[in-house]
């Protein structure tokens, strides 16, 4: 759904949105798919680019804050639609960091022998939660899914390792009413409309994610210098490059694709990533930097060479 088709829906502009936030189009989903349906479609292409199978897998953890059900855990729904009977599936909830803590908790499962290949999915049907008439919320998200698939591999504890070099996760409820649904199972029994204070998400998203990013340098002992490619999370553009900025990290580094995919919330970074590794800017090797930041507040970011 381009910006012009907005312009029918709210008192909207192209330039308006092109200019706050660097959002060209987004997806929308089709009325037969649901997040089991593109997160299935993800995993699908992550087995195919690993060369794996899904028997070879023993974990899903699906990042997602739009389950196809309050219960069970849409992970279980995709483990069924990928003909899995055998390992575990749970779901995580971080809204827009789901994918960063998605990938963390993997990581820790394979450093604690519970698993051995990981399946992990960001996806989301964020247009099902829009208020439609609200124009300062509707224009920026969009629907999607990305996967990765993680593998138990000996390191040598260096940062020459491959896979997840440090990671960085954050919380702090108190800034709830700033980003959230205004419904849900315990409360309206109803699953809600997203709310947003614009203005307030953005007054806390630069420092909250440069903290985080520094941090994960520290624990690695890397320098913004040696990042290869930095895939933050795509909310807003303006957001990322002054990420970026501050931390001194080149823009000729930074993955965008804010414009066309809007913000997937937990499906945005691996979104990312896959855009940058399909067009081949991303190789064997690479250390890249990931980070999200939103609803909760939740916030993190990861360390990994490719
Ligand atoms: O992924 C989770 C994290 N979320 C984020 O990171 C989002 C963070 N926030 C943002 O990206 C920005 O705050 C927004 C893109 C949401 C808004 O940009 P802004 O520069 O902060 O604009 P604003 O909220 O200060 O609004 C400026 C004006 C207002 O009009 P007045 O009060 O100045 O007359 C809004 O009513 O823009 C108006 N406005 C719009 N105008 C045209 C708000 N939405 C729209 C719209 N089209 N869609």
């Amino acid at each position: 759904m381009t910006n012009s088709e907005f312009e029918h829906v709210v008192d909207t502009t192209d330039e308006w949105i092109v200019q706050r936030t660097g959002i060209r189009q987004r997806y929308i989903a089709g009325e037969d798919e649901t997040t089991a349906s593109l997160g299935e479609a993800a995993a699908r292409k992550a087995l195919a680019s690993a060369g794996l199978d899904p028997s070879d897998i023993d974990l899903i953890v699906l990042a997602t804050s739009t389950p196809n059900n309050t219960f069970p855990a849409t992970a279980v729904e995709i483990q069924n639609r990928l003909g899995m009977h055998h390992g575990a599936a749970f779901d995580m909830q971080a809204v827009c960091s789901g994918f960063i803590y998605a990938l963390t908790t993997a990581d820790l499962y394979i450093r604690g022998g519970v698993a051995q290949r990981v399946l992990v999915i960001g996806a989301e049907t964020f247009s099902r939660l829009l208020d439609w008439e609200d124009r300062t919320t509707c224009v920026l998200f969009g629907d999607g899914a990305g996967a990765v698939v993680l593998e138990a591999a000996e390191g040598v504890g260096l940062t020459s390792d491959t896979g997840i070099l440090a990671a960085k996760l954050r919380s702090d409820g108190c800034h709830k009413t700033k980003l959230y649904v205004d419904g849900g199972p315990s409360t309206t029994k109803t699953v809600g409309h997203l709310r947003m204070q614009g203005r307030e998400v953005f007054k806390h998203a630069v420092g909250m994610i440069t903290d985080v990013i520094e941090d994960s340098f520290a624990i690695a002992g890397i320098k913004p210098d040696d990042i290869d490619w930095f895939v933050p999370h795509q909310a807003n553009r303006r957001i990322i490059e002054a990420s970026a900025k501050k931390l001194g990290i080149a823009e000729e580094k930074v993955v965008i694709t804010v414009d066309r995919h809007g913000n997937t919330s937990a499906a945005s970074v691996p979104l990312a990533l896959s855009v940058a590794v399909e067009d081949g800017r991303i190789k064997k090797g690479d250390l890249i930097l990931l980070e999200a930041m939103g609803g909760g507040f939740t916030w993190g970011a990861i360390l990994l060479r490719w």
